[in-house]
């Protein structure tokens, strides 16, 4: 069904209070209320929010995106007080990642009160995935409709999150009842999400902002292990790992090693690939742009590589320039999966559908 979707220029100000935005948030507050779809900005990338509680709002998420329905969607609440009603009692270290990272990229998987979110939700899992924005407007979008918000990214599934209103646009004009512009997201990858096992152990599921060295420093007696330790052994705990996120159209490769030595293959592929007549791009830090530019179609710059707090977000508006202009062939460089670098990489690996040349 075609939608008139509205687009709401909201101007975020981090020093106004949330009621500052009662006004401009007034018809996104009313959609969301009549269980309508409506994209708002985060910290991390927009979303698609929905009444949690409400079946046929959720689904109308799931149809928007092009969902699979085994996936499961994170809820967004304000404050600690609107998550009571929705989860069961649970460990008393998640209570302390809540106090220590909340609002924040972090997503913490809980218990879910039956009866008191909508099944589509949690897909049948007996947990839900909670996270509270550090975005004003989100925020405030919560607070005055007085709705949990089911939102998962705002793309269509299987394109890259979005970090601009503009590619919620892109992706869902017409199939949602409006979206919030509140400017550029600021981390630019999705939020981390963890659970807290039986053991006392953080267990991540999904990389994200809130980082393994930021959460050692937290918690320094604290284990945490990692999903991808664990992929090889086990069907993964994320419903979302198992699918094939953020892939551009054209064919994205990852070049690993020594940096002469990445320079020197992606040189030569560049070559070839122009000779076969293929249009060819190229990810790099900006330290290295010049060594690619003259064979390469295009050639985008992820930022300074001593800081990939840029990288992260510029990434998936990366891919999407790539997409728009039809490259074919899209060769990048990596980086040190350290820090915020952990899930740069994640992302990058999935989207190449983990195709990496490693050099030695
Ligand atoms: O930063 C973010 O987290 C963004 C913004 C909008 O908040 N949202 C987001 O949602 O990335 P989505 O739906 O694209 O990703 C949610 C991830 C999926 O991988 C899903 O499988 C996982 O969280 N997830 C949700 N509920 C879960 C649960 N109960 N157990 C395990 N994984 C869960
Ligand atoms: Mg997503």
């Amino acid at each position: 069904m075609n939608k008139q979707t509205k687009v709401w220029k909201v101007f975020s100000d981090e020093k106004q209070e949330a009621h500052h935005y009662a006004e401009k948030l007034k018809e996104a507050v009313a959609a969301l209320q009549a269980g309508k779809q409506v994209a708002f900005p985060t910290e991390t990338v927009y979303g698609l929010g929905a009444d949690a509680r409400v079946t046929s709002a959720v689904k109308g998420i799931f149809e928007a995106k092009g969902r699979p329905s085994d996936n499961p969607l994170i809820v967004h609440i304000a404050t600690k007080e609107q998550m009571t009603e929705l989860v069961l009692p649970y460990h008393p270290l998640a209570d302390a990642l809540m106090d220590k990272f909340w609002p924040g990229p972090l997503t913490i998987i809980l218990p879910v009160r039956p009866g008191s979110l909508s099944p589509l939700v949690t897909a049948g899992l007996s947990t839900v995935g909670i996270r509270m924005p550090d975005h004003p407007i989100a925020l405030s979008l919560i607070a005055q409709s007085g709705c949990p918000l089911a939102a998962p990214s705002a793309n269509r599934s299987g394109r890259p999150s979005p970090t601009l209103a503009s590619h919620v646009f892109e992706d869902l004009q017409g199939k949602v009842a409006g979206i919030i512009d509140g400017g550029a997201t600021g981390v630019g990858l999705e939020s981390t999400v963890l659970e807290v096992i039986d053991t006392g152990h953080i267990r991540i599921l999904r990389p994200g902002g809130v980082t393994i060295p930021m959460l050692q420093e937290a918690f320094p007696n604290i284990e945490i292990i990692t999903e991808s330790e664990l992929e090889s052994k086990q069907a993964p705990r994320s419903p979302g790992m198992k699918y094939t996120h953020y892939a551009p159209q054209g064919q994205l490769t990852l070049v690993e090693g020594k940096q002469e030595l990445v320079e020197k293959y992606i040189h030569e592929q560049l070559i070839r690939n122009k000779e076969q007549q293929y249009k060819v791009g190229v990810l790099a830090f900006e330290e290295h742009i010049a060594a690619y530019s003259a064979e390469a179609d295009i050639v985008l710059s992820l930022g300074s590589i001593h800081q990939l707090e840029q990288a992260a977000m510029k990434l998936y508006a990366a891919l999407r320039q790539f997409d728009e202009l039809d490259v074919q062939l899209i060769w990048s460089e990596v980086c040190e999966p350290v820090g915020i670098g952990e899930a740069l990489m994640n992302r990058l690996l999935k989207a190449a559908s983990h195709q990496m040349i490693h050099l030695l």
